[in-house]
């Protein structure tokens, strides 16, 4: 059949066979199908969606596009990773990776780089001096055998056709497509080779899914795909209607991670972490929760987590006097406080906006190919719900200069709502969990 004519049938909403769906990206793979061509056909499946016999294929052909990597049958422990949709103060990554190699389990982990006003753990890491993530693949199994984890960037080898896809999503407006986001995530774990994966999957006002309800069908599909190609995953459902934790930025976020491998850092950081971790050693089937969780925050509070990120950070070519003394992590020359204009309670900090100062001031990028700058950033320090006072400093800016930090601040300005009420309650840190059997709220009970 022609191209032509099976875009037109998916525009109109028919189900393509898996012939004729492996075909046509069989040819946009060797340069048969015009760049101009796909982008319409994505744009048909931003529409249309994809039968769930639509998404295996395209998810197959995704991961037949590269080299899929194998850590099981090897006697090793199991091999993990986690996936998130993507927030604003986000450095669990930094955090889980160690915690879990302390653990017991290993951790290939691929992460993506930030874009927009979302904060991506490539460019966390990059801030540490000497930071490798553009390891090769047999670099990358070797910190892996050393260390029990490896965190890289995503390697031209795994799934190529994500990839691809994935820069002209960018351009043509199609990215926030539930089968195609499900397609793009799910080939990169399967073709990762691990045995079980957590997915954060995040709604709210800084959240690439805003609704609760999006952010829950995402995480259904991403379990069920996962599933149906043999790698077991769960999802926890996080609020991220402000930012998580309190610094914003790359080498910030990182210095809120050692804390938090210390022990100490934001509880809201330290609950998501030990959730997730803990779901996916439920996941890779080496405990249950209760013993997962206690066993992991003993970890994180003897030290043991934070010595092995030294070890990873060292075999990865990072430099050692940065982690003995964090001050050695980049750091901005420009500090401005804004402080609150009034008395009242936090009725917002919002995440994307808190996001997009970050932006603003060099700590993220608008596109793919932008540099940033490791030092600059925010620290948000209220929360919703908290009382305050005018004068009250809320949100610490570290800019690169005096217009940057003037900049960042109307911005900050927008993000801050002071009440004289007290706000509507936010939205509970984890809502919702999806494994393999369905959908369960969460609670307390299972922390
Ligand atoms: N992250 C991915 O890896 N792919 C998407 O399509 C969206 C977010």
């Amino acid at each position: 059949m022609l191209i032509p004519e099976l875009i037109e049938r998916k525009r109109n909403g028919a189900e393509l066979s898996p012939q004729e769906l492996h075909g046509l990206l069989e040819a946009f793979q060797s340069g048969q199908l015009a760049d101009y061509q796909m982008s319409a056909f994505l744009m048909a499946v931003y529409f249309q969606g994809l039968s769930r016999a639509e998404l295996d294929t395209m998810t197959r052909a995704m991961i037949g596009s590269g080299t899929r990597l194998s850590f099981q049958d090897d006697g090793r422990p199991p091999a993990v990773d986690k996936h998130s949709t993507g927030g604003v103060g986000d450095k669990v990554s930094l955090v889980l990776a160690p915690l879990l190699a302390e653990y017991g389990l290993r951790v290939p982990m691929m992460s993506g780089r930030g874009l927009g006003h979302t904060g991506g753990t490539v460019d966390k890491l990059e801030s540490i001096p000497g930071f490798r993530t553009g390891l090769d693949l047999d670099e990358f199994r070797s910190v892996l055998d050393e260390v029990g984890c490896a965190m890289i960037r995503q390697t031209p080898e795994i799934a190529p056709l994500d990839g691809r896809l994935y820069a002209l999503r960018d351009v043509t407006a199609t990215v926030e497509s539930v089968p195609l986001i499900a397609a793009s995530i799910i080939s990169k774990k399967v073709a990762e080779g691990i045995e079980a994966l957590v997915l954060d999957v995040k709604f709210g006002r800084g959240a690439f899914m805003t609704e609760p309800e999006s952010a829950l069908e995402l995480a259904r599909t991403l379990v069920e795909l996962a599933g149906s190609e043999g790698l077991h995953a769960t999802a926890l459902l996080t609020a991220m209607d402000e930012p998580l934790g309190v610094k914003v930025g790359n080498a910030l976020e990182v210095r809120e991670a050692l804390e938090c491998l210390e022990g100490g850092g934001p509880a809201d950081l330290r609950e998501v972490t030990l959730e997730l971790c803990a779901d996916v050693a439920v996941a890779a089937g080496v405990a249950t929760r209760g013993e997962a969780w206690e066993s992991m925050a003993g970890i994180l509070d003897d030290g043991g987590a934070r010595e092995r990120f030294g070890r990873l950070v060292v075999a990865q070519g990072g430099d050692q006097g940065t982690l003995d003394d964090p001050d050695g992590l980049p750091s901005a020359p420009e500090r401005l406080t804004y402080e609150s204009p009034v008395d009242g309670m936090v009725a917002a900090a919002d995440a994307r906006r808190i996001g997009l100062a970050a932006l603003v001031l060099g700590a993220g990028r608008r596109h793919v190919e932008d540099d940033v700058d490791p030092a600059v950033g925010l620290e948000v320090l209220c929360r919703v719900g908290d009382v305050v006072e005018r004068g009250q400093p809320l949100v610490m800016i570290h800019a690169r200069s005096e217009e940057d930090a003037a900049a960042a601040t109307s911005r900050v300005e927008t993000a801050i709502e002071i009440l004289d009420e007290p706000p509507e309650e936010p939205a509970p840190l984890v809502w919702k969990r999806v494994t393999e059997d369905g959908v369960t709220d969460w609670t307390p009970d299972d922390a």
